[in-house]
C-alpha cells in the first residue's frame, strides 16, 4: 500500500518527535527506554520516508544532526562548552550482511584504485575527543552536538590509561579521537555498590560510563574504573598516509589503541571478520555493538568525505541484541538501606554479553504480571 504525501507529513512528524525523546534520553539522562535496536528502526523509518519525499526532508531533522550529550538539566551545566575544530560525527550503519556489499560499491563508485578496509570493534561507551598540543594533553571534548563539546578535562585526567605528556617524536599538534568505555567488571561493582545504597543502577555500561564521564566531581570518575581507547588522529600535514599506520604511531607514542583491528584486502574478508567477532566478543571483557569498517588510506577518505551526519569512508555493522534463555527459579525481596522494597529474581546461570546473569531487578514487575509468568518458567533475559 503506497502512501500518501499527507499521510508521510504526520508519520514523519511522530517520528522526529520520538526520536528528538529518545536522544535526550539516551545521550543527556543516560537512561534510554528502548533498545538500540528500537531506536535505529525508527531511525529507518524516517530515512525511508524522507528519501520518499524529498520535499518533506529539513536539516534539522533527527536524521540529519548528531545526538547531543550538551546537559541542558542546571545540576550538570557547569561544564565549559568548547567548539570542535573538527565536527565530530557519527556513522551510518546495518544490522544486515549484504549492505555491506552495498557500501562497498558505493566507495568503488567513487575510488577506481584497490580499497583496503580496516575493521575494528566498535566500544559501546562515549565518544571522547583529545587534544594535544606541544606533547601535552590540552583539553578533552565530549561529542556535545558534534559542534560544540563539554570540556570534561578534569575527569579525563584521572583515567590512568590517557598519556598527559607524549613523546617528543609525536606530531606538535594534532587531535586523537576514541571512546570512554566501562569494563564489565568495573560495571558491576559499580551497580552492586549502587543497589546497596539504594541508588539507581545504570542500565548498561554505556550509561554508566556517560553519565560518570559528566559527573562535576572528578574524584568519582577516579573510583569507577573507566577506561579509554583511542580509534581516529586528526590534524594537519600528519606524518602518515594511512589509518592503520596512524594508530600504530600512536600506540607507540603511549596512547590506548585496540589490540583488534585487521586489515582486509576484500569486502569477503570484511564479513569473515564481522562473523568473527560477532561470536568473539561475547568473551571479552568490555562492551561492544558492532564492527567499524574504514577506508584505510586517508587521501581516499578525503576524496570520499562527509554527508551531513557522517563520513562516507567508514560504516559500522551493529550486531542484534543478545539474549539468553533461562529459568525463573526463585523470587526475592532485596530492601536497601534506606527501607526500600526491590523484587529480584533468580535464575538459572545463563552466559550473557560477557558476563554470567543469575538475577535480574524486577523493576518490571507489572509487565511480568501482564506476561503471567510463573516460577520454572523459560525466560529470555537481554
Ligand atoms: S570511527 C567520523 N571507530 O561509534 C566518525 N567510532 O555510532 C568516526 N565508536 O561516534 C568514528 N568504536 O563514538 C569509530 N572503532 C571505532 C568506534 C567508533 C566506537 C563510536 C563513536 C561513533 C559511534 C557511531
Amino acid at each position: 500500500m503506497s502512501i500518501t504525501q499527507k499521510q508521510a507529513e504526520i508519520r514523519i512528524k511522530e517520528l522526529r518527535k520520538e526520536l528528538f525523546f529518545h536522544n535526550h534520553q539516551y545521550y543527556v539522562l543516560n537512561q534510554p527506554d528502548i533498545s538500540d535496536f528500537e531506536y535505529d528502526l525508527l531511525m529507518n523509518e524516517l530515512i525511508t520516508l524522507e528519501k520518499k519525499f524529498p520535499k518533506l526532508l529539513s536539516g534539522d531533522s533527527p536524521s540529519q544532526v548528531v545526538g547531543s550529550d550538551l546537559q541542558t538539566e542546571s545540576r550538570t551545566r557547569e561544564f565549559a562548552r568548547e567548539r570542535h575544530r573538527y565536527p565530530m560525527l557519527s556513522l551510518g550503519n546495518t544490522y544486515n550482511l549484504e549492505e555491506l556489499f552495498t557500501f562497498d560499491e558505493r566507495i568503488r563508485k567513487i575510488i577506481d584504485e584497490k580499497v583496503i578496509y580496516c575493521c575494528e570493534l566498535k566500544f559501546d561507551g562515549t565518544a571522547i575527543c583529545l587534544t594535544y598540543q606541544n606533547h601535552k594533553l590540552r583539553r578533552a571534548l565530549t561529542r556535545g552536538d558534534g559542534t560544540v563539546g563539554d570540556n570534561v578535562t578534569a575527569n579525563i585526567l584521572n583515567i590512568k590509561t590517557i598519556p598527559v605528556t607524549i613523546p617528543d617524536d609525536a606530531p606538535s599538534e594534532f587531535e586523537i579521537r576514541g571512546e570512554i568505555y566501562m569494563p564489565f567488571a568495573a560495571f558491576d561493582k559499580l551497580n552492586t555498590e549502587r543497589e546497596e545504597d539504594d541508588e539507581a543502577t545504570f542500565a548498561n555500561p554505556r550509561n554508566a560510563a556517560a553519565g560518570s564521564l559528566k559527573q562535576l566531581d572528578s574524584n568519582i570518575v577516579k573510583e569507577r574504573g573507566l577506561d579509554c581507547v583511542l580509534y581516529h588522529v586528526l590534524g594537519e600535514n600528519l606524518p602518515f598516509k594511512e589509518h592503520f599506520e596512524a594508530l600504530r604511531k600512536a600506540s607507540s607514542w603511549g596512547f590506548p589503541v585496540s589490540d583488534y583491528m585487521k586489515l582486509c584486502n576484500t569486502i569477503e574478508d570484511v564479513i569473515e571478520y564481522v562473523k568473527d567477532w560477532d561470536y568473539k566478543r561475547k568473551f571479552l571483557p568490555f562492551p561492544t555493538d558492532g564492527i567499524v569498517i574504514k577506508v584505510n588510506n586517508l587521501a581516499m577518505q578525503r576524496k570520499l568525505g562527509f554527508t551531513a551526519k557522517s563520513p562516507r569512508w567508514a560504516t559500522a555493522y551493529k550486531f542484534k541484541p543478545e539474549e539468553a534463555l533461562s529459568r525463573l527459579l526463585s523470587i526475592d525481596y532485596q530492601v536497601g538501606r534506606t527501607g526500600a522494597v526491590t523484587p529480584v529474581a533468580n535464575l538459572e546461570p545463563v552466559q550473557l554479553s560477557g558476563t554470567v546473569v543469575k538475577r535480574a531487578t524486577l523493576h518490571n514487575s507489572d509487565q511480568m504480571e501482564l506476561l503471567d509468568i510463573h516460577l520454572n518458567d523459560y525466560v529470555y533475559v537481554e
